[in-house]
């Protein structure tokens, strides 16, 4: 897609990775509508990035949330083309843990359903208002960019719900864009390993510097501009479809 006069839902958009891509779509002249939990982050980027980007609070696991959302994308004054799932969040137990206690449930199921299911809503959502648009150069309507991890591959000790919610990110990528080829939608999904956002910032410099160490090259952490690049190079990029791109400087993550 080379025509950046379009549309865009982020969702995860008010923070880290998504944050950095609303602000790379808006710097490209795309009206970005984020979609995020975080009023008052979500708010204050939108009436930074000023011209018509917009934020509307939204819950990616529930369906009405994310159907204004996608409205407030469509009613702008040109169409929706781009939607990137950024939004997430993280969660730690092992299967059974120290004292002989099983995983919480609970935790698992509500790490699948924010990552997983939330990100198979909002592209299912934005997939449906692209399609009724008209298509450009090669019957492309828009591009969908979801977001799971490293951790798909090479989850750790105590990453079974989280490499979970992103190995179904994985799995959904192919047929997603198979589904979707019949109206011209492509799904790629990004892998990132460690990337630097608030998530990560609230470690100590000594835990940081440490994860960079195992970093084959670049020998440093991801940045969220670095996520965003590829975002965007994606999005441009009409031949790439169905596929999932590690973002990780080679990075293998060890069982812990
Ligand atoms: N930072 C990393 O090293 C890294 C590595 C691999 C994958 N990821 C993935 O990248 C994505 C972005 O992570 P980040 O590091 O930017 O974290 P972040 O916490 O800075 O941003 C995540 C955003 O998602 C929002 N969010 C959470 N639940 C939501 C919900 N139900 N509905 C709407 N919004 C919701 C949060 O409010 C937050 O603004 C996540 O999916 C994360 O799993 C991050």
């Amino acid at each position: 897609m080379k025509n950046f006069d379009v549309a865009a839902v982020v969702s995860g958009g008010a923070s880290g990775l998504g944050e950095a891509t609303s602000r790379a779509l808006a710097a490209r002249g795309v009206a970005v509508t984020i979609l995020d939990l975080q009023e008052d982050k979500g708010a204050a980027l939108a009436g930074e990035l000023g011209g018509d980007a917009t934020f509307v609070r939204t819950d990616v696991t529930d369906e009405a949330s994310v159907q204004a959302g996608i409205a407030d994308a469509t009613g702008k004054d040109r169409p929706l083309r781009i939607a990137i799932n950024c939004a997430g969040i993280g969660w730690a137990q092992r299967t059974v843990g120290r004292a002989g206690e099983p995983h919480d449930l609970g935790a698992f199921t509500r790490t699948v359903m924010v990552n997983l299911v939330g990100t198979f809503n909002v592209l299912r959502l934005a997939a449906a208002a692209m399609a009724a648009t008209e298509p450009e150069e090669d019957g492309e309507r828009g591009v969908v960019v979801n977001t799971a991890s490293i951790a798909a591959y090479d989850g750790q000790i105590g990453q079974v719900a989280y490499a979970a919610s992103k190995g179904g990110i994985v799995g959904l990528t192919l047929p997603a864009a198979r589904d979707l080829s019949a109206v011209g939608v492509r799904v790629c999904t990004i892998a990132p390993g460690l990337v630097d956002t608030p998530l990560l910032g609230s470690l100590p410099e000594e835990a940081r510097t440490a994860l960079s160490a195992g970093i084959p090259f670049p020998k440093r952490l991801g940045r969220p501009t670095d996520f965003a690049e590829l975002a965007l190079a994606i999005v441009e990029h009409g031949y790439l479809n169905g596929e999932v791109i590690r973002m990780d400087g080679a990075l293998r993550m060890a069982p812990r």
